[in-house]
């Protein structure tokens, strides 16, 4: 063992405050033994039924604690804010940074010498991640697997469908009763989302950092391998205490952007740069927007893998997980990168196998040269905008239109589906203050539905943009993530119905074509129009929350603070 172990700073105590310490753990029934100097290895658990992605955690805690006793280490699981993508209201992005909080302080205030963090749904990754970067200690992230491909009237289905489904019901082509059908075939097991959406992005996201075992990212959360997996995370977590791996050895630029590469190769979420650059920004590695950008260029689409493509996180799986899609990457990679196994991330690559080309290609023959993301800049955002090539319509991706706007959410919805809607498929949609300060918590919300007469004529795809965020399951020519945001006063702030607007993904331009002048003139007339909060936790997000393009962390949250405990009043 490298250092003395931090429990022991409790757990290794005599007189009253070890006896305090031990005596009131010992009524859990702990023998005597397990404060004698084993590695503690705090399990932390984002189990909820409120929480439905993550609902089976508590057996997969199970599994990790039998690892853990194996290795010789005592494990102890402890609850923390879990953030269920689907039912947390207003947006489970306003508490992603709230969650991070309870991570962080749970983490350095209690005798934990490892850390294995349970994380499923959206946020629970990055939250968790980001917290424990602000301590930095032996970290490995276990995730609860996907869901099983759903199937709906003999079609395999998953939530990419929810968004053709809501179309379908509002063109008058499904039923309420089918729709009611499809729910249950869409969720038929434990796991979250199976499309390369977020959940999906943010596993495949520890695993190309390196912070996560190899096959993380897609083994199915029914799959009795996920539960091996979590059982071989525990011993291994032991072991990183003993050699004293934390997650800044880790966690270096090399390691960002070979997790920018492998997010391009497989279409990943949009919401990808947001959670990435917050948690760069915790662990002390300089990263910006345009990195995603520079690192995602010259990379191929190359899993073909729901919304970009047509398959479903199983099938990745079967076809050889991400080891077999960061194999075909050998060279654009920085394979010498440390993994928490010990093995650098080559070593954990180079025996995969492909068994399914239709699911995983070579970067010889990609399923689509578009892939990663494209910031586009311009006098209508003038630190960027984020648009996921791979989803788009290719035959909007340069596009002049005149701007459709709504003021915020609540205008969209009344008016969306006005008949009185002045609006053609050349139109582009422009949704203002949903942006991190605005909303507030920046909802997923930038693939605004299409006007019912416009789907009438047979269109499903518009340009849009918002300064909002986009489900990662979505698709569509759509621009997020606009900054700065409309409720900061800036050139967002003062679009209008009727501007044109010029995007051209090609040469990362989207231009608003009013002269300086009229925006300054605009500028003067503007007052904000979100909701200001005067108490609480949202108020000192809205008070703190910075801008989108920088990853939307708390302005003091930035960094950490180590492990020490700084005041010990026993
Ligand atoms: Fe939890 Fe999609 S709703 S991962």
């Amino acid at each position: 063992m490298k250092n003395k172990l931090r429990s022991q700073g409790w757990f290794g105590r005599t007189g009253k405050d070890g006896f305090i310490y031990r005596a009131w753990m010992k009524n859990q029934g702990f023998p005597d033994h397990e404060f004698r100097g084993k590695p503690v290895i705090g399990i932390c658990n984002t189990w909820s039924e409120l929480t439905p992605c993550n609902a089976h955690f508590r057996e997969l805690a199970e599994s990790v604690k039998r690892g853990i006793s194996e290795a010789g280490g005592f494990p102890v699981e402890f609850p923390v804010m879990s953030l269920g993508e689907t039912l947390i209201k207003p947006t489970a992005m306003l508490y992603r940074n709230l969650a991070s909080m309870d991570v962080e302080e749970s983490i350095r205030a209690n005798p934990i010498d490892g850390v294995v963090l349970l994380c499923g749904c959206d946020k629970t990754t990055p939250s968790l991640v980001m917290g424990a970067c602000s301590v930095d200690i032996p970290t490995l992230v276990v995730s609860g697997g996907p869901m099983l491909t759903g199937n709906y009237k003999g079609h395999d289905i998953s939530t990419s469908d929810v968004w053709r489904f809501n179309d379908a019901v509002r063109a008058g082509e499904m039923t309420q009763d089918e729709l009611t059908v499809a729910e249950a075939c869409m969720c038929r097991s434990r796991g979250h989302c199976a499309v390369m959406g977020t959940a999906s992005t943010m596993a495949c996201m520890v695993e190309s950092l390196g912070i996560s075992l190899p096959e993380n990212a897609a083994i199915p959360a029914a799959d009795s391998r996920r539960k091996v997996l979590a059982q071989m995370s525990g011993q291994r977590i032991v072991e990183m205490v003993n050699e004293d791996v934390r997650l800044s050895a880790i966690l270096t630029r090399e390691a960002f952007e070979n997790a920018i590469i492998v997010n391009a190769a497989i279409g990943g979420s949009t919401n990808f740069i947001i959670h990435l650059l917050a948690i760069a920004g915790r662990i002390g590695v300089p990263l910006s927007l345009q990195d995603f950008d520079t690192f995602s260029a010259k990379i191929p689409l190359i899993a073909n893998l729901q919304p970009s493509g047509k398959y479903f996180m199983e099938d990745l799986y079967y076809a050889g997980g991400l080891p077999a899609v960061m194999k075909a990457l050998d060279h654009s990679l920085h394979g010498n990168r440390p993994t928490v196994n010990g093995k650098t991330l080559k070593e954990n690559y180079q025996s995969a196998e492909c068994y399914n080309r239709q699911v995983i290609a070579t970067m010889d023959q990609p399923f689509s040269p578009f892939s990663g993301v494209a910031i586009v800049k311009g006098n209508l955002c003038e630190n960027g905008a984020v648009i996921k090539p791979s989803a788009a319509s290719p035959h909007l991706m340069k596009h002049t239109g005149k701007a459709v706007v709504f003021e915020n959410i609540e205008e969209y919805k009344n008016r969306i589906d006005s008949p009185d809607l002045e609006i053609d498929e050349t139109s582009v949609l422009v949704l203002k203050n949903v942006g991190p300060i605005g909303y507030p918590g920046m909802p997923e919300v930038g693939n605004m539905a299409i006007p019912k007469k416009l789907l009438a004529k047979g269109i499903h795809d518009m340009v849009r943009i918002s300064d909002g965020r986009m489900s990662g399951t979505g698709f569509g020519t759509v621009l997020v993530h606009a900054s700065p945001e409309a409720a900061t006063g800036g050139n967002f702030a003062v679009v209008k119905t009727g501007d044109v607007i010029r995007l051209d993904v090609a040469s990362r331009s989207l231009i608003l074509e009013v002269s300086d002048e009229d925006l300054q003139q605009r500028k003067k007339n503007w007052k904000p129009l979100h909701k200001k909060y005067d108490r609480g936790y949202v108020s000192l997000y809205q008070q703190h929350v910075e801008q989108a393009h920088v990853g939307a962390d708390m302005d003091y949250l930035r960094g950490g603070s180590g492990s020490e405990v700084t005041r010990d009043s026993h």
